[in-house]
């Protein structure tokens, strides 16, 4: 069983679009590790008293035109409506919105699974303008902790 944290692919065609250009690059840090299905792997932060995800993704491309980076994801819940926000680090100091959700938990309780994932307005710009509002980014799941060894390195 997988340690509590992101499981998340961000958006498949954006990663094979960078994995393509000749100077195309995916920086992990500060722990993301590559999971299975092309997804990567944010451990939970058990510091924090929200849903907050330790590590950076960088991708960079174009001679340095093209940086994208995410780090620290954190989730925003609205439980009542089953709906959700990611904040993240978007090259800045401060988390801003990156993406909104539809989520619900698996029926043990032990994932949370997102879909209908939603680019959000503030994080347009991070994507050079080419993705608008509301683009489709892969859909992400949650390991709750407590749903296995997530003590265990
Ligand atoms: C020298 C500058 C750039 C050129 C010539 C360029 C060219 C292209 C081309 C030809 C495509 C479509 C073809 C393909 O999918 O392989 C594309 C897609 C895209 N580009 Fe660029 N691009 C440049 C800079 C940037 C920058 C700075 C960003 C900012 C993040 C960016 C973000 C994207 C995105 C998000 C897509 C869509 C990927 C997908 O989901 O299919 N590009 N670009």
């Amino acid at each position: 069983m997988a340690q509590a944290g992101l499981l998340w692919s961000i958006k498949r065609s954006f990663a094979a679009y960078v994995a393509r250009l000749p100077d195309g690059r995916l920086s992990l840090d500060d722990g993301v590790r590559p999971a299975d299905g092309d997804q990567l792997y944010f451990a939970l932060d058990a510091g924090a008293h929200d849903l907050s995800f330790a590590g950076a993704v960088r991708f960079t491309g174009h001679f340095g035109m093209l940086s994208v980076t995410i780090a620290a994801p954190s989730l925003l819940l609205d439980a009542p409506e089953l709906r959700g926000t990611m904040l993240a680090g978007l090259g800045g100091a401060e988390r801003r919105p990156l993406v909104h959700f539809r989520c619900r938990y698996s029926d043990d309780a032990m994932r949370l699974l997102a879909g209908d994932v939603r680019l959000a307005a503030d994080a347009v710009a991070l994507f050079g303008g080419t993705y608008g509002e509301g683009e489709c980014f892969d859909d992400f799941e949650v390991l709750m902790p407590g749903s296995g060894e997530e003590r265990v390195q």
